[in-house]
């Protein structure tokens, strides 16, 4: 008998579970659930990045069928028709996009033609090379080639020549999505659309015989009024504008994820209620999934039965608080004395709209404690319209009555304790501010 099969060799007893020296920091580990989870049965489902079946994608019917008549002649040999996607973020531009396109290139399948899908993050391949480049060796992946198309060293006709080629040989046709458009960033001679032109013109300026269908997606409404007049007119002014989503939409897309958790876990009210947030925060899908994932997670480490609303409440402060670290990670001092003050007098008066002179009188005592010099007024005024301008407040003119002209006033629209926490500081947490 060898060391390695010793009857009390360690790692085999604890394999097949005789032991129970097991290691706490993997223990629970089984087949069926990932990571033993009590709660969570199928944590894939509430992953953002997923891109859902057909029966999971809820609330964007209209979107799908016009985008589908679009692409429609691809299915039999003929031009689609380019079309732009607008909307704001989670609002399902790019999963619609995929969803539409991989349902387009199966039922051309089905009729024995091959299209490929191109999907180019143009976040990540932000030049014209780059996304020409990305765009050949996508289908160069595709088409199943054994040949290397390298990622530096060529230029972009180089590039290009590599799409057309592999569009002869291997397809007959292509839908290319090009998401996050307005990333691209201008070329020496300022041009940021020529990959529209290339991919739009090819058919006739005889580059390639095959269809290429165009899909150019963007959160900033208005990208599509920079391009230039030729481009423009080349691909003609189809839009899609994705809104936001409402509660309802927002309950339904969750709600056909339930099966994430095991069954009876969920208390009856938090779909509706991360439904109510999400909505709230600008109708954002990727949102609502995430703070449901979350308040799973929050209820599974803490070992509870059940997630419940206070876990949501919780997994929504965190994700606020997430994302105002990042925010105020850049910014200075004062501003964040700015917040702390709007914060605390939200918390400590039961109104929460403030003057701009409310605001300043508390910052001034914020900065006292701090041992900070306070700046002027105008200076805190500029500070807290840079916070209007991050959404972390609103701010609007609002009239003072009779002879007393209009003024501004600001709304935090972060949770003030969650900035209290992100700002880091002690001052006003154990009693009343005096600065009104
Ligand atoms: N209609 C929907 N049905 C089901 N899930 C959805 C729907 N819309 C969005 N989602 C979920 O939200 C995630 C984000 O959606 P998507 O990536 O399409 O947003 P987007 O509009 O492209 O946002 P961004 O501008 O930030 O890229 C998706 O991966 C998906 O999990
Ligand atoms: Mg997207």
């Amino acid at each position: 008998m060898t060391d390695h099969d010793a009857p009390d060799d360690h790692s085999q007893q604890t394999l097949t579970g005789e032991s129970d020296d097991v290691d706490p920091l993997f223990a629970g580990v089984d087949e069926d659930g990932p990571f033993g989870s009590q709660l969570i049965k199928n944590q894939n489902l509430l992953e953002v990045g997923m891109v859902p079946d057909e029966d999971r994608i809820v609330g964007r019917d209209d979107e799908i069928e016009t985008f589908a008549g679009y692409l429609r002649p691809i299915v039999a040999n003929g031009a689609p028709t380019p079309v732009l996607v607008y909307g704001k973020t989670g609002t399902g531009k790019s999963l619609v996009s995929q969803h539409v396109s991989g349902r387009a290139r199966n039922a051309a399948e089905r009729r024995g033609r091959t299209i490929a899908v191109a999907y180019i993050d143009c976040s990540q391949h932000s030049t014209e090379a780059q996304a020409v480049c990305a765009l050949a060796r996508d289908l160069n992946s595709k088409a199943g080639s054994p040949e290397r198309i390298p990622l530096k060293g060529l230029g972009r006709s180089h590039y290009y020549t590599y799409v057309w080629e592999l569009l002869e040989t291997h397809f007959d046709g292509a839908i290319t999505i090009l998401d996050e458009i307005d990333r691209l960033q201008p070329d020496d001679e300022g041009n940021r659309d020529n990959i529209l032109m290339q991919l739009s013109r090819a058919r006739e300026s005889g580059k390639t015989t095959k269809p290429i269908g165009i899909v150019g997606i963007s959160n900033k409404i208005d990208w599509g009024e920079e391009l230039n007049q030729r481009v423009r007119s080349s691909l003609g002014n189809e839009e899609l504008i994705f809104p936001p989503y409402d509660a309802n939409q927002l309950r339904e897309i969750m709600y056909a994820r339930e099966d994430a958790f095991y069954d009876g876990v969920l208390e009856e009210s938090v779909i509706p209620r991360a439904a109510a947030l999400a909505a709230r925060e600008h109708g954002d899908a990727r949102k609502a999934i995430r703070i449901l994932k979350n308040a799973g997670l929050i209820a599974e480490n803490r070992g509870d039965e059940m997630v419940r609303e206070t876990h949501l409440d919780a997994a929504q402060k965190r994700a606020e608080a997430d994302r105002l670290t990042e925010l105020l990670s850049t910014q200075t001092a004062h501003a964040k004395n700015v917040l702390l003050a709007l914060a605390l007098l939200t918390e400590q008066n039961d109104e929460n709209e403030f003057r701009t002179t409310e605001v300043f009188s508390v910052y001034q005592e914020v900065c006292e404690h701090e041992g900070d010099d306070p700046l002027k007024l105008d200076r805190v005024r500029d500070l807290l319209d840079e916070q209007a301008f991050l959404d972390i407040t609103e701010a609007y003119l609002t009239g003072g009555g009779r002879g007393q002209g209009t003024f501004k006033v600001h709304r935090l629209l972060k949770d003030p304790e969650v900035v209290r926490n992100c700002v880091n500081s002690t001052y006003g947490q154990d009693g009343e501010i005096s600065g009104f």
